[in-house]
């Protein structure tokens, strides 16, 4: 018998112990173990069938040398860092899908469980359901990692696919989300980008062996994102989605962003619908490979948090942690001037006028624009430019009072 404790008891924790609790049988077949919950840490009282598995008390698992398991599903930095640190310390392994957590403090708890020689596994973290953190370090293991996308919030998906195939508006499709239990306990962390960022620091750790810090990462979210820009989007062959991506550069350093783009209905990532998320990846010898599944959700995490838990029993004894060294200032380049198609919009002061300046303003280099007579605004696709180019071109606009710039994958 494996005796194990869950920390937090949300919407992922109550899904790890009902799969644990409930799924017993099934469970200790195929590993040839039973798995015991013994303790579920939450300050709330819960109305459940194993209520009498609750503390309120850390010391009650910390203390508890027959738990050698521990998973942290409480969210949030504080205190899941410090107890997440303590459990290491006393040589419990540590599973989790807090991804605030791990972005933050992973190369340290990572390199805490290495010498603890204990293990320290967060497939949970990064696309719910979605196995890809085990199969990027195991199955892709012979490859050099170039280049890593996703749609990596489920939340955000699943509203902007509200906005582009029921014209719903903003507001109400995150209502939507958050009944169904997808969003963070603080949307704004969906909406803002936040939460697919801290995914994206842990795919770019892993796929390029350095720690990626939250705050290295240009980061935008979708809350700028009108149902005019889906519209426009569609007249131009694409979809808005919010993309994470990193990039290797030849000088050792890395590019990385989250920020709403313009996605080709050709792409992949085009047809990632709802709460869905996908991954894609680029190895040196494989070519793209891509990891899609459900992002979010109650069923779909714990199910890789249990398989994390499993994965700590089975190998118990022998240390199972995925693996990066620490990052550095400078190690993500900010400063890069990026080139590509971008997508813009532009309102003046005087409509009329502002069309004759965007037209001397840009020449030839756009590939398709609209004047929308109604909203009095132009929606332009350029050609490949750099942003810079790009900021020369609206800078040299007098009569341009508003703008917004989405970069394409076009
Ligand atoms: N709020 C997150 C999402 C949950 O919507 O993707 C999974 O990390």
């Amino acid at each position: 018998m494996i005796n194990v404790a869950i920390m937090g008891h949300g919407v992922v924790g109550s899904g790890v112990a009902e799969i644990l609790i409930n799924h017993n049988e099934r469970i200790a077949k195929r590993i040839d173990k039973q798995i015991n919950v013994k303790h579920i840490l939450d300050l709330r009282d819960f109305d459940v069938p194993y209520s009498d598995k609750f503390t309120k008390d850390f010391n009650d698992i910390l203390n508890d040398d027959s738990v050698s398991v521990v998973a942290e599903v409480m969210g949030g930095i504080n205190p899941a860092y410090d107890f997440v640190k303590a459990c290491l310390e006393a040589g419990k392994s540590v599973v989790t899908s807090n991804k605030e957590l791990v972005a933050a403090k992973g190369a340290e708890l990572i390199k805490l469980a290495n010498q603890k020689g204990v293990s320290f596994l967060f497939e949970a973290s990064v696309g719910g359901g979605i196995p890809v953190l085990r199969p990027m370090a195991n199955c892709l293991a012979a490859n050099e990692i170039n280049e890593i996308w996703g749609i990596l919030n489920g939340t955000t998906n699943y509203i902007l696919n509200k906005m582009i195939v029921d014209n719903m508006d903003f507001d109400t499709a995150l209502k939507l989300a958050q009944d169904l239990g997808f969003a963070e306990r603080n949307p704004a962390a969906d909406v803002e980008g936040h939460d697919a960022c801290r995914k994206i620091c842990i795919l770019a750790a892993l796929g390029f062996g350095k720690h990626v810090y939250p705050d290295q990462v240009q980061t935008e979210g979708i809350t700028n994102i009108s149902l005019d820009d889906v519209e426009y989007a569609d007249g131009f062959g694409a979809v808005i989605k919010l993309i994470g991506h990193a990039k290797k550069q030849e000088n050792g350093t890395i590019i990385a962003s989250v920020r709403p783009t313009l996605v080709s209905r050709e792409h992949i990532l085009s047809s990632v619908n709802g709460v869905f998320n996908c991954v894609v990846v680029d190895g040196d010898q494989t070519g793209e490979v891509a990891f899609y599944g459900k992002g979010a959700g109650k069923e779909a995490t714990a199910s890789a948090v249990v398989a994390d838990i499993i994965d700590a029993i089975r190998h118990s004894g022998v240390k199972k942690y995925l693996n990066w060294q620490d990052g550095y200032e400078g190690y993500v380049d900010c400063f890069i001037d990026e080139i590509g198609k971008f997508y813009i919009t532009l309102k003046g002061n005087d409509y009329e006028a502002l069309k004759p300046e965007f037209i001397a303003a840009f020449g030839d280099c756009f590939e398709s624009y609209v004047f929308n007579e109604y909203r009095k605004e132009i929606a332009i696709l350029t050609k490949e430019l750099s942003k810079s180019q790009v900021k020369a071109k609206l800078a040299a606009m007098t009569q341009l009072n508003e703008y917004k710039i989405l970069h394409t994958m076009l």
